[in-house]
């Protein structure tokens, strides 16, 4: 979670790692652990590399992290070896959004797009983003200074499929080409708390049959438009007791796709649904957006260098869209991003079983170190 107990000690053992490996390490205003291995000169351009430590909860162990240890890894194969650009190793403090329904604050402040409205979002203990910096005793007024290092030329992210499509190929990397956009939205649907056992059913401003309902039409509607996915996450019924009608239930919707058109049209079908199932039961429907970031293709000239080394390591590439989404989205708007998948064994993840196999890491390292390869020459 963004800038909890945890982030301290994985910032303290990624710092511990990064500092044996003669790497100049900051945390910037946006809790972003940053470590840099020089290049041959000073004053040479420098290439990004890394992915997330935040995560989900009861989550498994690769989800983020295992980019970062494949870039450290980098570094630490290179055994003091100096190439003509420095390696800048970034662990973004959140690309989730658990804490504050706002995903890639870690990556937005790279960016500049850490503005004031994200900053004020508040967790559900009412702290804002800005609060929770200060908290982690981190200065928001130097956000400025958490921009991409001056000379970043590329962003690179290993990350795991979280899917069951390289697993079904029998391939231990994937090419990512692009990621496709997602939305997600808070939709809130309030009646009339009444009593369970005197309220007739057709006196009833039920909040959480009108959401029910909405629920099966957003899975059937989703399941009938090949490449879209539509999930109801979380459900808050109130006031949450056995022998009362729910008078409020407050759902949250992820709808992702690889066209934004047909996300969009899915969002305002599926917003239209939850009005008409309000309708019937005089229940309001109130919709709030919480996030939106357009599908984004990844650099052609990373993605052909990513596919070469997969090649030289003697292994079939495929190219794939990412479904989930990634910090790379958001570099990608700024300087040439790519993406390397490591295959995800039973295709399970944001789930404590979720897996990697050593020897696909060890396939993923091999390819990244011939990725910098051709990159310094
Ligand atoms: O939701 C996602 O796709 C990613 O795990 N943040
Ligand atoms: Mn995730
Ligand atoms: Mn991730």
């Amino acid at each position: 979670m963004f800038l909890g107990v945890g982030a301290r000690r994985v910032q303290e053992l990624l710092r511990g790692e990064m500092e044996a490996l003669g790497m100049v390490v900051r945390v910037d205003a946006a809790g972003n652990l940053r470590g840099t291995y020089a290049g041959a000169a000073a004053g040479e351009s420098v290439l990004l590399i890394g992915s997330h430590v935040d995560t989900v909860p009861n989550a498994g162990r690769y989800d983020g992290v295992l980019g970062v240890a494949v870039a450290l890894g980098c570094v630490r194969a290179l055994r003091g070896h100096r190439l003509g650009f420095a390696v800048e190793v970034v662990a973004f403090s959140e690309e989730e959004g658990i804490r504050f329904k706002l995903p890639y604050i870690g990556s937005r402040a790279l960016v500049g797009t850490l503005g004031a409205a994200e900053l004020e979002r508040v967790d559900g203990g009412g702290v804002s983003v800005a609060d929770a910096i200060a908290g982690f005793g981190l200065d928001v007024k130097r956000l400025g200074e958490a921009g991409l290092t001056p000379g970043t030329v590329g962003y690179l992210e290993v990350h795991i499929e979280q899917g069951p499509v390289l697993e079904a190929l029998g391939l231990p990397l994937g090419v990512v080409t692009g990621i496709a956009g997602q939305m997600q939205l808070e939709v809130g649907f309030r009646g009339r708390a009444n009593h369970a056992g005197t309220t007739p059913m057709g006196l009833r401003q039920d909040a959480l049959a009108a959401a029910a309902e909405w629920v099966g039409v957003v899975e059937r509607y989703a399941a009938a438009v090949p490449g879209l996915v539509a999930t109801v996450g979380v459900m808050q019924v109130g006031p949450g007791a056995a022998n009362v009608v729910p008078g409020s239930a407050v759902a949250t919707l992820d709808i992702r796709h690889a066209e934004d058109a047909v996300r969009e049209r899915a969002a305002a079908e599926l917003v239209r649904a939850a009005e008409r199932a309000g309708e019937v039961r005089r229940v309001s429907v109130t919709v709030r957006e919480l996030s939106r970031q357009a599908a984004v293709a990844m650099d052609a000239g990373m993605v052909g260098v990513i596919a070469g080394a997969v090649e030289a390591a003697g292994y079939g590439v495929h190219r794939m869209v990412s479904g989930a989404g990634h910090d790379a989205m958001i570099l990608a708007g700024r300087v040439p991003a790519g993406m390397l998948f490591v295959r995800t064994p039973g295709g399970l993840s944001h789930h404590p079983d979720e897996a990697v196999a050593v020897g696909d890491v060890a396939v993923a390292l091999g390819a990244m170190m011939r990725v910098l390869e051709v990159v310094s020459d």
